[in-house]
């Protein structure tokens, strides 16, 4: 459990994660030109935005020599997944809190994050309402001494420099964007690429979950110069029945889309938001021929499994 482990994690450079053109029929029509940032392809197993989430509160948890990372997700947690993952690489007992009935316990997900190492509590729907409440994270605290809590899907203070460092790799490589899209759940990733967004690029986020309207205030709390920042806007419509639900219908355009591009989808996050980002670019909401837009590919294909 040392630094040295952690710079030996992140020494590898996040070229793996690949820009790709995409080719579609849609995009030559409106004159518009897409790539992909293959996040999904930057660690085996601490993949897509975990990867860049994930960075700091680890080397913090390590340099502060804390005991271990505890953290809050759902059965399928992509982010509960990872934690255990970089846990295991690099010593650090991990817990987790789940979310979910006896009947989830097995599936792959927390089989692997319990292979891993990761201690894993399951709560109830009302307890695990309570995650940020002072009175169980203090109790929590007292159970699990000298463990970094980190909220679900790792988005605090410390997820933001780590995702902020995928602008240094665009820029080398893909100067004069004009925009840059991504699916959003807790807002972290958003709020970090909002940390170093070049005045000239918008980001925008579509919204896996129903009824987000409360994810601006959300990233204007993880990052408050975003509340003066009009270079970003959230899509709020393309959340197809709510987080994790998606009509067969989409699954199957999802599905269509992914063997066009050939690239992998998975239907909660970068599957809902590229059909969201092409229905949109369909209904003529990107008007400007000629713009330079690139998609974050932020992992997640081990919940499809
Ligand atoms: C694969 C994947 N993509 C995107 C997101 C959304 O990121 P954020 O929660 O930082 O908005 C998550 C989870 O939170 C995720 O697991």
């Amino acid at each position: 459990m040392t630094l040295s482990s952690w710079h030996r994690l992140y020494s590898s450079p996040p070229a793996a994660s690949c820009l790709q053109p995409l080719h579609h029929p849609l995009l030559t029509r409106h004159g518009l030109t897409l790539w992909l940032k293959r996040d999904d392809l930057l660690h085996p197993t601490i993949s897509g935005n975990k990867w860049r989430k994930l960075k700091y509160i680890l080397r913090q948890a390590l340099s502060d020599r804390a005991t271990g990372i505890l953290s809050f997700g759902g059965a399928y947690s992509n982010h509960l997944h990872a934690l255990a993952a970089a846990g295991h690489q690099l010593a650090l007992p991990t817990v987790g809190i789940v979310r979910g009935e006896a009947s989830s316990r097995d599936n792959p997900t927390l089989s692997d994050a319990r292979h891993w190492g990761m201690s894993l509590e399951f709560v109830d729907r009302q307890q695990y309402r309570r995650r940020q409440e002072a009175g169980w994270l203090a109790e929590l605290a007292q159970r699990y001494p000298g463990y970094l809590v980190v909220p679900e899907g790792g988005s605090c203070a410390l997820a933001l420099p780590g995702v902020a460092e995928l602008w240094q790799e665009l820029g080398q490589r893909l100067p004069g964007l004009d925009e840059v899209i991504l699916p959003v759940a807790s807002g972290g990733t958003l709020a970090g690429l909002l940390s170093a967004r070049p005045s000239h690029c918008r980001v925008t986020g579509y919204a896996v979950l129903k009824g987000a309207s409360w994810l601006a205030d959300e990233i204007c709390r993880l990052y408050p110069p975003a509340a003066q920042d009009d270079g970003w806007q959230l899509a709020l419509d393309h959340h197809g029945g709510g987080y994790a639900k998606c009509s067969a219908s989409d699954r199957a355009e999802i599905a269509l889309l992914a063997s066009q591009l050939a690239i992998p989808l998975e239907p909660i996050y970068s599957g809902k938001a590229l059909l969201g980002l092409f229905r949109d670019i369909a209904a003529g909401a990107y008007p400007a021929a000629g713009s330079r837009l690139l998609f974050i590919h932020t992992g997640g294909l081990q919940g499809a499994r």
